[in-house]
């Protein structure tokens, strides 16, 4: 990540500096030959109007013209030969070949073409413009000029100047590497120590959490993350709660069987009587121990969430008719009144079996939790969203204090009580669970001793 960012800051950097200044300094160069070669030759028509006229081009003996061409010589610092139409050299500034010929590709072409050529030698640094010798009245070809300067000093401040960029474009490299190394650092740093934090937390240090101040969306990542992180625990906590108490509540109907079982067998001569009354009582406890697995597995079940829901349009009316002729014998066996109330009737999507469970368990602890003679009313109604169903009785009512628990696994107000009719602490939960996976809700509204009202709302239709 790091060394990406360090290339992406030196190719911006570097890269087009290099090809700016490349581009400039040809240009440079190109534009000052180019204006040398316009002087050269202004020069050469001044020497080609008064060449033509004088008979220097034959014998070359001119003290005032020879004057002037080593005069242009010297202002350009080069070299200027003149040639006549036989190619005999008639002037060399250097005077090293006068009276030679001079038989080169460029003076034949000037002198049959009639025109000028420049040759702009870069390797060996210099420029060579030959100019032509022309009559101006015949047009006849009398000669040419040859005129050849060193280009060194043009190239020479091209280097000096590639130098300096060069030197800049160094220093330029060196203060971003700094740059974005510190910049890339400030980048990457808290996107680092989050992911130490997190490695860490997956290592099992659980409790820690993440802090990371100053960097807003980090911090922002870092706090849904610590939000995350406390579901979890508690989600872990109360796994670890349930494992417990699952472990408690299967071994206590054993325990007493273990009891029961080990009196029989101390005692030698135990009666038949005896006997017989114990296996009742071990038939009982085995019967909670296999009502305990029931409770736990249909909880288990629920909890594997929406995948096995079989959803189908079904009477709510029937339905609740059904679970109360169930549990009306339990009810008359302490003559409790069961009534049942419909404002309309009702069709909805839902899970038939799991939503006849959860109804049941109210109807059923609207009966366990009740007093001799009571009465429990069931109420159905409907608006165009949702059918409300209300489980009311006459019964014990539930303190304030406990109301907020009374949906969690095995949470029981009273033990004994609850344990003497059957109870598991897991019918709530159950019930609560599956109006969850219908998208209700469900509240209790209860007073010790008068009580206790059971309201749940769940949609006609069922959205997945
Ligand atoms: N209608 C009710 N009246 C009074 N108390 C109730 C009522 N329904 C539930 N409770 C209390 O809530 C506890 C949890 O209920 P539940 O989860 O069904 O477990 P269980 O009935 O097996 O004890 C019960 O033990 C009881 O103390
Ligand atoms: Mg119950």
């Amino acid at each position: 990540m790091r060394i990406y960012l360090l290339l992406a800051f030196i190719l911006l950097g570097v890269v087009p500096l290099s090809f700016f200044t490349y581009v400039l300094l040809n240009t440079y160069e190109e534009k000052t030959i180019n204006s040398r070669i316009e002087e050269l030759k202004s020069q050469g028509m001044i020497l080609s109007n008064i060449l033509y006229k004088s008979v220097y081009l034959t014998n070359g003996s001119d003290p005032v013209i020879d004057a002037n061409i080593n005069r242009i010589a010297d202002i350009y610092d080069g070299r200027i030969i003149i040639v006549n139409n036989t190619l005999m050299i008639v002037k060399d500034t250097y005077s090293i070949a006068k009276d030679k010929y001079l038989i080169s590709d460029d003076v034949i072409r000037c002198l049959s073409g009639n025109t000028v050529i420049p040759v702009n030698d870069r390797k060996a640094g210099h420029l060579k413009l030959t100019y032509p010798i022309t009559h101006k009245d015949t047009k006849e070809i009398l000669g040419a000029i040859v005129m050849s300067f060193s280009t060194k000093d043009i190239h020479s401040i091209r280097s000096s100047m590639e130098q300096r960029v060069l030197l800049f474009a160094i220093t330029l490299a060196v203060l971003i590497v700094v740059f974005s190394v510190f910049f890339s650092g400030i980048l990457t740093k808290p996107l680092t120590s989050l992911m130490h934090s997190i490695n860490h937390i997956t290592e099992g240090y659980m409790d820690e959490g993440i802090s990371i101040k100053g960097y807003n969306e980090i911090e922002k990542i870092s706090d849904a993350f610590n939000h995350m992180l406390s579901q979890m625990q508690k989600l872990e906590s109360s796994r670890q709660e349930f494992v417990s108490n699952v472990s408690h509540e299967l071994k206590t109907p054993i325990t007493s069987i273990k009891v029961l079982a080990d009196s029989l067998l101390a005692q030698e001569d135990a009666p038949v009587e005896l006997y017989r009354e114990f296996l009742v009582d071990i038939v009982d406890e085995i019967d909670r121990e296999n009502k305990i697995i029931n409770d736990l597995l249909s909880l288990v079940k629920l909890d594997k969430k929406a995948g096995d829901m079989h959803i189908a349009q079904v009477n709510i009316n029937e339905l609740l008719e059904l679970i109360l002729k169930r549990l009306r014998p339990i009810a008359q066996k302490r003559n409790i009144e069961m009534i049942f109330e419909s404002f309309r009737p009702v069709i909805a999507e839902v899970d038939e079996v799991k939503l006849s469970l959860a109804i049941s368990n109210l109807i059923e602890n609207a009966i366990k939790y009740n007093v001799e003679d009571g009465w429990v009313r069931v109420s159905l109604n409907a608006d165009h969203k949702y059918f409300f169903i209300k489980v009311a009785d006459s019964g014990i009512g539930i303190p304030e204090s406990e109301q907020d628990f009374i949906f969690e696994r095995f949470y029981r107000v009273d033990k004994a009580r609850s344990r003497e009719s059957g109870g598991t602490g897991l019918g709530l939960a159950i019930t609560k669970s599956v109006i969850q996976m219908h998208h209700g809700a469900i509240k209790v509204y209860s007073k010790e001793g008068e009580g206790t009202t059971f309201n749940v709302r769940i949609p006609l239709n069922y959205v997945s």
